[in-house]
C-alpha cells in the first residue's frame, strides 16, 4: 500500500489520485500492542466522571479496551475486563456488593484489583479462585474524574500535577464529556493549527468566539519541557494580543479563553480549559474537559462556570446547519475516520502539527529504546509547569505591516520565552 499519494499536477487530473494511501498507523492506531496504544498506556488517562459510579456498573472502552468501571460499596473504584473469567458474561450485567462487583451468571466476586473472593458454584475445596485473577487497573479519582493507568505495572507513575490545577484564585469543575467519531490525533492536532481559529471559527461561520479571532494571526510554536505551545500574535489597535495553546503530552491539551479579545492590556491569563483526548478506539474519541472557574465575580463568565458547551465543539443541530455554519466537530470528524497523512499538502501553517507529531514520535521510539517519556513526571506532587495564557501588551504598530509581522512575532516569541524561563503559574502567578 502506497504511503503518499502523487503531488499532482495535472488539472481535471482525479484519476490519477484515487488510490488512498494507508493511514499512518504508527501514530493513529492505539490498541494493545500497538506502538501508539503503548506509549499512551504510560499516561494517566481519564475514563469517566466520578459520579456516572452509581448503583449500576458502567461500561467503558478506552484505547480498544472493553472494561466495566464501578464503586462498590466501601467507595472503592474497580476498573476490570468486561467479560467475566468463568465463561465470558459482561460484568456490566453484575451486582455491585460491599466488596468488588459479582458476575450475574454464577456469582463469582471480583475484587477492585482483580482478586477472585468467591466461586460460589464450585467445590468448598477448589483452589481455583486462589490461583486466578481477573484483569483489573489501577484508578485515581481527581477532581471529579476518574482516571486509570493501564500500562506495565512495573511503570506506574504518580498522578501528574499539573501547577494550573492549583492555581490560587481558581477553582476546577469537571466539564462536559463528548465524543467524536474519528481518530484521536486529528483532534488533537487542532490545538496546534491556530489559524483555523480566524477562517473557521470566524471568517468562515460567523464569529464563534469574538470578532477579533477573525485576524490572521502571526504563528509561531516552541517545545515546552512537557509538550508544546502555539504562540498567535494579533494586532488590536495599539495592542499585541499573544495567545498561547499548549498540548501536553501525550493528549491532554490547555485553552486559554475564548472570550478574549484583545482590547484590554493584561499579564499572563493561565487556561480556561484542561481537556484530555482520550481514544475509546482507533476511529471514536472522548474529549473531556476540567474547567478554571476564577473566584473573582465575572472573571469567567457565568456560563463557563454552568458546563455550557463551548461554541463550536459539538455537531451542528442538522446536516444543512453544519455546512453554513461548520465548527470544531465538522471541521475534524470529516477528515475521515482516521486522517489519511499521505494525502496531506501541509504548508507553512502546519509547523504546530508537524512538531507535534514529531514529539509524538519521540515518545513512541523513546518507549521501543527504553528510555525516559517527556511529559512523564516520576516524582510524587511535584507540580509540573505549563504555559497555556493569553496576554495583551501595549506595543503600537510598527510603520510597514511588515514590520508590524516581525514586531508581532519578536513580542510572541519573547513573552513565550520568559514564561518558559519562569513559569508564571508555578510561581503563584
Ligand atoms: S460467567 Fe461469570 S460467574 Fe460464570
Ligand atoms: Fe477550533
Amino acid at each position: 500500500m502506497a504511503t503518499r499519494a502523487p503531488f499532482l499536477t495535472t488539472r481535471y487530473g482525479g484519476y490519477h489520485h484515487r488510490d488512498v494511501p494507508q493511514e499512518d498507523t504508527e501514530l493513529t492506531h492505539v490498541g494493545p500492542g500497538t506502538p501508539c496504544g503503548e506509549y499512551l498506556r504510560r499516561f494517566w488517562q481519564p475514563i469517566c466522571f466520578a459520579d456516572e459510579l452509581r448503583d449500576l456498573p458502567l461500561r467503558v472502552k478506552i484505547l480498544g479496551e472493553d472494561l466495566v468501571a464501578f464503586r462498590d460499596f466501601r467507595g472503592a473504584v474497580g476498573l476490570l475486563e468486561l467479560h467475566c473469567p468463568h465463561r465470558g458474561t459482561s460484568l456490566e450485567f453484575g451486582l455491585i456488593s460491599e466488596r468488588g462487583i459479582r458476575c450475574c451468571y454464577h456469582g463469582w466476586l471480583f475484587d477492585v484489583d482483580g482478586t477472585i473472593l468467591e466461586t460460589p458454584g464450585e467445590p468448598i475445596t477448589s483452589t481455583l479462585k486462589d490461583r486466578l485473577c481477573h484483569g483489573a487497573y489501577p484508578t485515581h479519582e481527581y477532581n471529579g474524574i476518574v482516571f486509570v493507568y493501564l500500562g506495565p505495572p512495573e511503570e506506574q507513575p504518580p498522578f501528574p500535577m499539573y501547577d494550573s490545577f492549583s492555581r490560587p484564585g481558581y477553582r476546577l469543575i469537571p466539564g462536559p464529556k463528548y465524543s467524536y467519531p474519528c481518530n484521536w490525533l486529528q483532534i488533537l492536532e487542532n490545538a496546534m493549527d491556530p489559524i483555523h481559529t480566524a477562517f473557521l471559527h470566524t471568517i468562515v461561520s460567523g464569529s464563534q468566539f469574538t470578532d477579533e479571532f477573525g485576524k490572521i494571526p502571526e504563528l509561531d510554536f516552541a517545545e515546552t519541557p512537557v509538550g508544546m505551545i502555539y504562540m498567535a500574535t494579533r494586532r488590536v489597535g495599539d495592542n499585541i494580543w499573544a495567545r498561547m495553546v499548549e498540548n501536553v503530552l501525550p493528549n491532554l491539551q490547555q485553552v486559554c479563553p475564548i472570550w478574549e479579545n484583545g482590547h484590554q492590556e493584561h499579564p499572563f491569563s493561565g487556561p480556561m480549559m484542561s481537556r484530555w483526548i482520550v481514544p475509546t478506539d482507533d476511529t471514536t474519541t472522548m474529549l473531556i474537559e476540567l474547567r478554571h472557574v476564577s473566584a473573582a465575580p465575572g472573571a469567567t463568565p457565568a456560563w463557563w462556570a454552568n458546563c455550557d458547551m463551548a461554541p463550536g465543539q459539538l455537531p451542528a443541530d442538522t446536516y444543512e446547519a453544519g455546512q453554513r455554519q461548520p465548527g470544531d466537530y465538522e471541521a475534524q470528524v470529516s477528515q475521515r475516520p482516521i486522517a489519511i497523512h499521505g494525502l496531506e499538502h501541509l504548508g507553512a501553517t502546519d509547523r504546530g502539527v508537524i512538531m507535534f507529531r514529531q514529539r509524538l514520535r519521540q515518545g513512541i521510539y523513546a518507549i521501543q529504546a527504553g528510555q525516559p517519556l517527556d511529559g512523564l513526571c516520576r516524582e510524587a506532587g511535584k507540580l509540573i509547569p505549563t504555559y497555556c495564557n493569553d496576554t495583551v501588551v501595549r506595543v503600537p504598530p510598527a510603520p510597514t505591516a511588515e514590520e508590524d509581522q516581525h514586531l508581532m512575532r519578536t513580542t510572541g516569541r519573547k513573552l513565550a520565552e520568559s514564561y518558559l524561563a519562569h513559569p508564571p503559574l508555578l510561581n503563584g502567578h
